[in-house]
């Protein structure tokens, strides 16, 4: 199986890359692609067509606080979190490499969740830029179904990892990696489920 994924030289991108072997062929896009397999991305067509699309790639937010609201740093999370992985997606799907597509999945957040946005206190929130953007994932993906593409699109919550963007206390990335390779592999995700997929845990956060 051909696995491609965005964002590979750290956390949960490098850890998913790592379990790279020859029935879970794991290809990565990397702003630096220094190592072998990653691939820079706009090289589009040396890439090999994967049948499953995670699209990973994303910055963190620093806590909400509007009247110091930041527009360039808004932008930019905006851009790096909703805009690139769209247009990434549609420049693979208008260069055809995505015939072979059976999982496209997109990585959230449970702040990709408004009822969740919704029972937290302010306190508790990364940021405008995190939760709108990830937010608008939610709205990318029930909008993207409804064009009833052949191949499943689904939204995964990795947990709080123990990355830079996470927590020390998180759980680790690399078992969060390979809970990510069994579900690709057993096809949990050629479901779509109604609502955002929590990796730890199984469950479902409502969009
Ligand atoms: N960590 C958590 O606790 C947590 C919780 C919920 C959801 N998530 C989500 O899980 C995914 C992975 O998170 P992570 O903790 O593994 O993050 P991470 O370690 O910060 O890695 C994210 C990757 O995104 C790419 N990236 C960073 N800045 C970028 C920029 N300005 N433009 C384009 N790409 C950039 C980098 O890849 P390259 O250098 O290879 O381009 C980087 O390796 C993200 O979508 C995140 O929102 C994480």
């Amino acid at each position: 199986m051909n696995v491609l994924i965005t964002g590979v030289s750290s956390g949960l991108g490098k850890e998913v890359l790592s379990l790279r072997n020859r029935s879970f062929a794991v290809y990565g896009v990397s702003r630096n692609p220094l190592t072998p397999h990653v691939f820079s991305y706009d090289s589009i067509d040396t890439l090999p067509n994967p049948e499953v699309l995670i699209l990973n790639a994303a910055i963190g937010d620093q806590g909400v606080d509007f009247r110091a609201f930041d527009a360039d740093g808004f932008k930019e999370i905006m851009d790096v979190n909703l805009m690139q992985p769209l247009t990434y997606f549609s420049t693979l799907y208008r260069s055809g490499k995505l015939t072979n597509l059976k999982q496209l999945l997109i990585i959230g957040s449970r702040f990709s969740s408004l009822p969740y946005i919704q029972s937290q206190e302010a306190s508790a929130l990364p940021g405008y830029g995190y939760c709108i953007s990830k937010a608008s994932l939610a709205l990318f993906v029930q909008v993207l179904r409804k064009e009833s593409f052949p191949f499943s699109v689904n939204l995964v919550h990795p947990g709080v990892m123990n990355t830079v963007m996470g927590s020390p206390e998180g759980i680790h990335a690399g078992d969060m990696a390979q809970k990510l390779q069994s579900k690709i592999l057993d096809d949990s995700f050629l479901h779509e489920f109604n609502g955002i997929y929590a990796l730890p845990t199984d469950e479902i956060i409502p969009f």
